[in-house]
């Protein structure tokens, strides 16, 4: 994800004045660092040291680890944790303040979605705030509670998944009927970009209906996935979700 972020600021026209990387020894920071022009530290207290705002994009499980690397160090703390709650992180944190957020892979492409709980007028005013509005150059911002992060994450951060298996499964049908493979993958992709596009305007529930003409191909194919319960398979994917990120807390 520190990746997706990275590479989302190297492509604005809004970037932090410079970034640094570290990592635990995969070497994905130096390759980042290389791809997007950064440098690669040798260790977390370091990249904390000398920094205006630490990105956290460990593991949740590796908090307790890192934490204590960054606390004092920075001037604050943006969390990209899932599942991780403010009263987790700011004890781990103290005296630095955080800022938790919950970004989706699109941030990469500048086309993310970016949910952070609220901030006081006093760390709006600071780093944080700063960091906010360089988060706001790759994608939509949405300020809300911290109780709504969690749900959030099931839609706008697990979802991008959810809807790339279904776009594989079209492109693959698409193969099964004749289509080149990468043609199909131009197609699909276009029109899953143009219906996010529509959907910023457009009810769904419409559009589906006004797609299916009635005893049309939409029509036999929408009952096709209404026989497999495709629905509520993807509200159960919503409710995995969310019972793996309590699971987690
Ligand atoms: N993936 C998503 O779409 C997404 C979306 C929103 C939020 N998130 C959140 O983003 C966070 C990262 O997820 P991810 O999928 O990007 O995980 P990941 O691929 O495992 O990346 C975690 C990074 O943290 C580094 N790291 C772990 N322990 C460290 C330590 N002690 N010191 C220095 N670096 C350390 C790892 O180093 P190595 O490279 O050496 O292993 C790795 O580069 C998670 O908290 C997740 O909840 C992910």
């Amino acid at each position: 994800m520190a990746a997706a972020v990275a590479r989302g600021w190297a492509a604005s026209s809004l970037r932090p004045e410079a970034m640094l990387f570290t990592d635990s020894g995969s070497g994905r920071a130096r390759a980042l660092a290389e791809e997007v022009g950064g440098e690669r530290l040798d260790s977390v207290a370091d990249m904390a040291d000398r920094s205006d705002v630490v990105v956290l994009a460990v593991k949740p499980v590796a908090l307790d680890a890192v934490a204590p690397e960054i606390a004092g160090r920075t001037e604050g703390v943006v969390s990209l944790l899932a599942a991780t709650p403010l009263d987790r992180l700011e004890p781990a944190l103290a005296p630095t303040p955080v800022l938790r957020t919950m970004p989706n892979l699109a941030v990469e492409v500048g086309h993310g979605v970016i949910c952070h709980t609220p901030l006081s007028d006093e760390v709006r005013s600071g780093v944080l705030g700063e960091a906010l509005a360089l988060l706001g150059s790759l994608g939509s911002v949405f300020e809300i509670r911290e109780d709504e992060i969690d749900p959030a994450t099931a839609v706008m951060g697990c979802a991008p998944a959810y809807i790339a298996l279904a776009a594989e499964a079209l492109i693959e049908g698409g193969v099964d009927a004749g289509l080149d493979e990468d043609l199909a993958g131009s197609l699909v992709s276009a029109a899953v970009a143009g219906v996010g596009q529509h959907l910023l305007t457009h009810e769904p529930g419409p559009m589906q209906r006004a797609i299916a003409s009635p005893g049309g191909g939409t029509e036999a194919g929408l009952d096709a996935l209404g026989e497999r319960q495709v629905q509520a398979a993807f509200r159960a994917a919503v409710d995995a979700s969310l019972e793996r990120m309590a699971g987690r807390r």
